[in-house]
């Protein structure tokens, strides 16, 4: 363990700021975006391949504009383990139970233009670490909000297996709370020397991500939401809509109220940055609504008779 912050001290404690974990990286504007916020999300239980990876895409940013990197070493802060109580699904995150960094970290997520998640691949997937920091946010899949956040995963790995595993889940599972996901990239990289052509290779996938990264997150539009991501919320909008009135309501509170606050329930919206979503997208789900629709209702059918105790 390489931190040597106090354990069990917030951020404001710690005087109020990010200093002992932050990165800044400053360097000339070539584009209209002011000062870019970049935060990392450092999954790794220590420093590594993956910080060395995504210290050398701060680098390439820096030349591209006026960055500013901030890094949260999920290693380092304040989290406690989730225990799996659901209070944040059904009664809200202010109702957690566990007083910790998390709604720091979520300020910090939300004031970010980009946010670049980093973690090697252990086992197809992220480290239990990383894995409590999503699930720390999972009220996020049921009320997304970072809809402005533009993001990317890096990942590196021994090998190549399960490494696009671990990709995919960061993207997939981020993407469903909002982040706006425009890149993902795996770099080989295992605990011993590589070859000359790998390290090449890994040197033009950094490149490639600081500009694919830089670009996006400087961009006035918002990046679409994904198929899935359109086909999550109309799941979601369906299901809210049929709760509500029965005696499932009850556990949905906190989702009923923000998808209404946010416009959510509107059967003719597709998602909450609704404009964005292309008729092509549209169309799928139509022609799937049909089968999703008779899912929902024979689930929930059965659930409302067995919390009604019938
Ligand atoms: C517990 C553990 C599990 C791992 N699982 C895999 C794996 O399934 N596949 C793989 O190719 N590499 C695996 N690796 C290797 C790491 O992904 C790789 O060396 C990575 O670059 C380490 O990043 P770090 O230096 O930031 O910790 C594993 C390493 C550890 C410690």
């Amino acid at each position: 363990m390489e931190s040597t912050d106090p354990p069990g001290k917030t951020f404001n404690e710690r005087e109020g700021s990010f200093l002992p974990f932050t990165l800044q990286i400053s360097g000339t504007m070539s584009m209209s975006h002011k000062n870019m916020k970049i935060l990392v999300i450092m999954g790794s239980p220590r420093k590594g391949n993956t910080t060395r990876i995504v210290e050398e895409i701060g680098n390439e940013m820096k030349k591209l504009g006026d960055v500013e990197i901030s890094t949260i070493n999920i290693r380092d802060i304040h989290l406690e383990q989730c225990r799996g109580c659901h209070v944040c699904f059904f009664k809200g995150e202010d109702s957690c139970p566990l007083k910790d960094d998390r709604p720091i970290i979520e300020e910090q997520l939300l004031h970010a233009d980009g946010v670049i998640f980093a973690s090697p691949n252990y086992v197809s997937s992220v480290p239990a670490l990383f894995k409590n920091f999503i699930d720390r946010f999972a009220y996020a899949g049921h009320r997304p909000r970072f809809f402005h956040q533009r993001a990317m995963a890096i990942v590196t790995s021994a090998g190549p297996g399960g490494l696009s595993d671990a990709q995919h889940y960061i993207s997939a599972s981020l993407g469903a709370f909002g982040f706006r996901f425009v890149h993902t990239a795996g770099f080989l990289q295992p605990p011993f020397p590589i070859p000359e052509s790998w390290q090449k290779d890994n040197q033009e996938k950094v490149r490639a991500a600081a500009r694919i990264f830089f670009s996006a997150c400087g961009a006035s539009r918002l990046p679409a939401p994904t198929l899935r991501e359109v086909m999550g919320f109309r799941i979601m909008q369906i299901l809210l809509r049929k709760v509500m009135g029965t005696s499932l309501e009850k556990y949905y509170p906190s989702d009923c109220l923000y998808w209404k606050s946010h416009g959510g329930l509107d059967p003719g919206s597709y998602y909450f940055t609704g404009e964005n979503v292309g008729i092509g997208k549209k169309i799928t789900i139509r022609v799937l609504e049909p089968v999703i629709r008779w899912q929902i209702n024979r689930i929930l059918a059965g659930a409302i008779s067995a919390s009604e105790g019938r």
